[in-house]
């Protein structure tokens, strides 16, 4: 099994290139980190590689990188990958900060590019747009969600973080709470990608710069029951939503087996569990107004938020072990 340690870049492909190139520097605050004839790479201004951008007809993302532990062997791997039954590809030049990797599918189909060495992108000196820390999550929509669990925790050590029900499911590749999502649904498909961000301010300061480029949030900011992070979400001008988010559930230790403890949990402690199909999506905030299986989808215009059924579902939970703690014989 392989181990790995944090996502690297989405590749997403757009039939206009220069319109995303705009958007992901002017908007998200991302750099240049290198241009060629069909493809650019652009950076955080921290130096991660976050997304690579190339030409296509459609509107996808085929391809996902995930770093391993700096210095494996990459041969190795791919003979481990062999073992079970998996043919890899060596690559070479992914990006500028990624020499080697090596390529495999997932089973819905997205090539995974698995390298164990970075460079860091060159400093940019221009501060502009959101500026996120990190590429912090990127969800797929799928049919066979439980078969690309497995796969994600068997094969690359994801570990299971949460379910909704058995329709969605949210894995970690390190302390944050979920690197990868998947939802159930006939097509494949990119569902949304996620930035993190360093606070709330942040959050602050990225909404009004949305709405001072005329970019309608479509859902936020709120706070999510389900990995407990604030967000808010916007769509691109290609159409795939974007988010930003902080303040994700930690998992410092994977011994202790919960996340660090919030005011906000509903269970004392958090440890990854599976959410009831009626846990609201959020836990303030307009909640969303699609149906459960298109949770983290924008809630419909104009309707009326509603708020803080998760307040009603933790004392519920609280005045239930109080009744039992009181119904226990007395020693
Ligand atoms: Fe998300």
């Amino acid at each position: 099994m392989l181990q790995i340690k944090r996502a690297g870049h989405s590749t997403l492909t757009t039939p206009d290139i220069e319109k995303m190139v705009d958007y992901f520097t002017r908007i998200v605050g991302l750099s240049v980190a290198a241009r060629e004839k069909n493809r650019v790479i652009l950076a955080t201004k921290s130096g991660l590689e976050a997304i690579v951008l190339e030409r296509g007809s459609a509107v996808d993302a085929p391809r996902l990188s995930f770093q391993v532990a700096p210095g494996s062997d990459l041969g190795e791997i791919a003979s481990r990958l062999k073992k079970a039954g998996l043919k890899s590809e060596r690559r070479s030049d992914i990006t500028p900060g990624i020499g080697e990797a090596l390529a495999f599918q997932d089973p819905k189909g997205t090539t995974l590019e698995i390298f164990s060495d970075f460079d860091f992108a060159p400093e940019d000196p221009n501060f502009a747009g959101v500026m996120p820390l990190k590429f912090g999550h990127i969800a797929y929509q799928c049919p066979d969600v439980q078969g690309v669990v497995k796969f994600y925790c068997d094969m690359l050590g994801f570990r299971v973080s949460d379910w909704r029900s058995d329709y969605f499911a949210f894995l970690r590749c390190s302390r944050d709470h979920h690197t990868v999502n998947f939802l159930r649904n006939e097509k494949t498909a990119i569902h949304h990608i996620a930035f993190e961000m360093r606070d709330w301010s942040d959050i602050k300061r990225a909404c009004d710069m949305l709405a001072r480029n005329n970019i309608t949030l479509t859902w936020g900011p709120i706070r999510h029951i389900i990995g407990h992070n604030i967000a808010i979400y916007h769509k691109n001008p290609d159409g795939v939503v974007i988010e930003f988010f902080c303040d994700i559930d930690q998992m410092f230790d994977e011994e202790l087996g919960f996340f660090e403890p919030r005011p906000w949990h509903q269970d004392r402690p958090q440890r990854p569990k599976v959410w009831g199909d009626d846990t609201p999506s959020n836990w303030w905030g307009p909640m969303s107004r699609q149906t459960p299986q298109s949770d983290h989808a924008a809630p419909k215009p104009n309707s009326e938020p509603a708020r803080s059924p998760a307040l009603a579902h933790a004392r519920k939970r609280q005045a239930e072990k109080k009744s039992r703690r009181k119904t226990r014989p007395s020693k």
